[in-house]
């Protein structure tokens, strides 16, 4: 969702912020601006990507040290011009960026309306950047003060950059509820939503906490309150993030970059953890909880998107392995509907971004009720990373395209060994059979490089399906949750419609929907209940539908029966779906591409959704 950037420092700032805004791109927007200030606040905005920023300000004095740049999502107002970050405050002597909802801005902007100020947007932040001001004239304090007490009124989520023309060597920050990292160079500043833009320059960084307010000063140490007014000692992390992890590297697209790194990521989210030679797994990031989960009456897996069906394939491992009932959730759908849950629950929470607001909701929610909660992210020092009581990074990498691959398969491998973890600890399945998927888990990413060397067969059939309108994914078992992971990167990226289902339930409905323009994806290895998948097939079959088949290397019988097959290797049956979504990303990246769509930034979607 939207992104922030600010720079304060000796070198020229614009172009550190509009490259800033270039990095923050794959979080969705809609519009964009930029805010400069030397000698006074200067703004440019405009509706549309960054690239139409720059050629709005072309030939423009783009000077000054300081200033802060925003890309929007609209939420309050639709995305135009006016509404475009940043806003000045009535006397323009003050200017805002903000992510988030500020809830309360009808009855504040109502208020400021009787006392004489005029709004040109319809957006809630203006109404935060005039209150800001009203409190500094009226009271007469310091910018930052103004802003700590502007954000003691506010109800909702934020994390705001406000630039102020009388303090030109100063940068306020803020947050709750929204993202935001500051970076700290030599003699110079860099704040963002992420810590994209910032890892070029420098790996020291900060992670504000919800509520804190960061008074960013030239020549000057970083110092921070908090909204209660209280100090705070800012926490220097080292980042461990390289600049060719958020670059294309020679492919065309982020998403195809982050496809053929699965063979890595799948390594990276086992390093350490797995361990061959001593026959087991550990899991340092939940050690101190494995008593609370080893002892949970139940499992509940919360999360949004394609973290949740990774939650849903980690439901099967965890009941398959360690006999604990596990539940999954929406996270939009458990925040809301007063669920029942007791301290002898454990809750993991799954997201890449560790951000989403859903997600974030649900854990506060859980562990107001006592529950013990786990995160399982890809970003580290994210919301959900701080918000939960203890949790295993997927150590993926960052996932800059929107459509979600890496992070999937390196979600299902954490969820994996969490599975073997607790299966070994309760001694619920002989060791010989733990031993036996331990290996296999091993060579996974083996596999999965072999399937990406099909990756032109896999084109070939996109080219066939590429003008479709419709198309239906079907798999059991394991399988049912790859169907739906392969039915929403079709429909996200390529704007087909898409539905994942169980094969079985197709008889209850879908079938009505197959005739011979119907492209139906069958999930179809040769393990489970494989047999029944065949018969599903044969219920297409018979009414015409286009069948592409996932099978397993060798397999003749479905070969007979489908129209096209992709083979991926054989193995166990809780680890296909690391290989089954593999091919079923290629197809929707394909087919996308040849559609003409924006693959790495899907009209109306946004990275991490921060907002409900
Ligand atoms: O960052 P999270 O994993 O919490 O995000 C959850 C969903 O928003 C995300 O998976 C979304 O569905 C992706 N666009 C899927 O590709």
């Amino acid at each position: 969702m939207c992104g922030i950037v600010a720079y304060v420092g000796p070198r020229l700032a614009y172009p550190i912020l509009i490259k800033g805004l270039h990095r923050l791109e794959y979080r969705g927007y809609d519009s964009a601006g930029i805010c400069l200030l030397n000698g006074e606040l200067k703004v440019w905005k405009c509706k549309g990507k960054v690239s139409e920023l720059e050629k709005y300000i072309e030939g423009e004095k783009l000077e000054g040290t300081i200033g802060m740049a925003h890309t929007r999502w609209a939420t309050h107002g639709e995305p135009n011009q006016i509404n475009a970050h940043p806003h000045y405050s009535q006397s323009k002597h003050l200017s805002i960026i903000h992510n988030g909802i500020i809830e309360n801005y009808l009855v504040l902007r109502k208020e400021l309306q009787q006392r004489g100020f005029t709004f040109t947007s319809d957006t809630d932040t203006e109404v935060l950047i005039h209150l800001i001001e009203d409190i500094q004239q009226n009271e007469n304090v310091a910018v930052e003060e103004a802003v700590r007490i502007a954000l003691t009124q506010v109800i909702g989520a934020y994390a705001i950059v406000v630039l102020s023309q009388d303090n030109p060597d100063k940068i306020i920050a803020a947050r709750k509820g929204s993202p935001m990292v500051i970076g700290i160079g030599e003699d110079e500043f860099f704040v963002a939503s992420d810590a994209t833009p910032i890892i070029e320059y420098t790996n020291n960084v900060v992670f504000m906490n919800d509520e804190e307010i960061a008074i960013i000063e030239r020549h000057q140490e970083l110092k921070m309150r908090t909204v209660r007014n209280q100090e705070r000692t800012p926490y220097i992390q080292k980042l461990e993030m390289s600049l060719t992890a958020i670059e294309k590297g020679g492919f065309p697209h982020f998403m195809l970059k982050e496809i053929f790194e699965q063979p890595r990521s799948i390594l990276d989210s086992m390093r350490g953890r797995l361990h061959l030679d001593q026959d087991t797994v550990t899991l340092g990031g939940i050690r101190d909880y494995l008593p609370k989960i080893l002892n949970a009456e139940r499992i509940i897996i919360t999360a949004c998107g394609t973290s949740w069906h990774a939650g849903l394939v980690g439901e099967y491992i965890i009941e398959d392995l360690a006999r604990i009932p596990v539940e999954v959730e929406y996270s939009s759908e458990f925040r809301y509907r007063n669920p029942v849950i007791s301290e002898k629950d454990v809750i993991i929470a799954i997201s890449q971004s560790g951000e989403t607001a859903d997600t974030l909701a649900a854990i506060e929610l859980a562990k107001s009720k006592g529950a013990t909660v786990l995160g399982i992210c890809n970003v580290v020092g994210s919301s959900i990373a701080r918000a939960t009581h203890a949790g295993v990074y997927t150590h993926a990498g960052p996932e800059i395209g929107v459509a979600s691959t890496k992070a999937f398969t390196a979600q299902v491998v954490v969820l994996t060994l969490m599975g073997l973890l607790l299966a070994e600890k309760k001694g619920t399945l002989p060791e010989s059979y733990l031993h036996k998927l331990r290996l296999e888990l091993g060579i996974i990413p083996s596999k999965v490089e072999k399937i990406l060397q099909r990756a032109d067969k896999i084109k070939d059939i996109a080219t066939i399906y590429k003008d479709s309108t419709n198309a239906l994914y079907l798999g059991r078992g394991y399988n049912f949750p790859v169907a739906l992971e392969g039915a929403l990167k079709l429909k996200e990226i390529s704007y087909i419609h898409a539905e994942g289902y169980p094969a079985a339930e197709m008889k209850h409905g879908p079938i009505a929907l197959i005739d011979k323009n119907m492209p139906v994806v069958f999930i179809a290895p040769k393990r489970g209940i494989y047999e029944k998948v065949i018969t599903n097939i044969e219920e297409v079959r018979a009414r015409k539908g286009n069948i592409i088949a996932i099978i397993t290397e060798g397999d003749e019988s479905v070969r007979k029966l489908a129209d096209h097959c992709i083979e991926i290797p054989d193995t166990e049956e809780m680890l296909i779906p690391l290989l089954a979504t593999i091919p079923l990303q290629l197809l929707s990246y394909y087919v996308a591409v040849m559609r003409g769509c924006n693959v790495d930034q899907p009209r109306n979607l946004a990275k991490s959704v921060t907002v409900e």
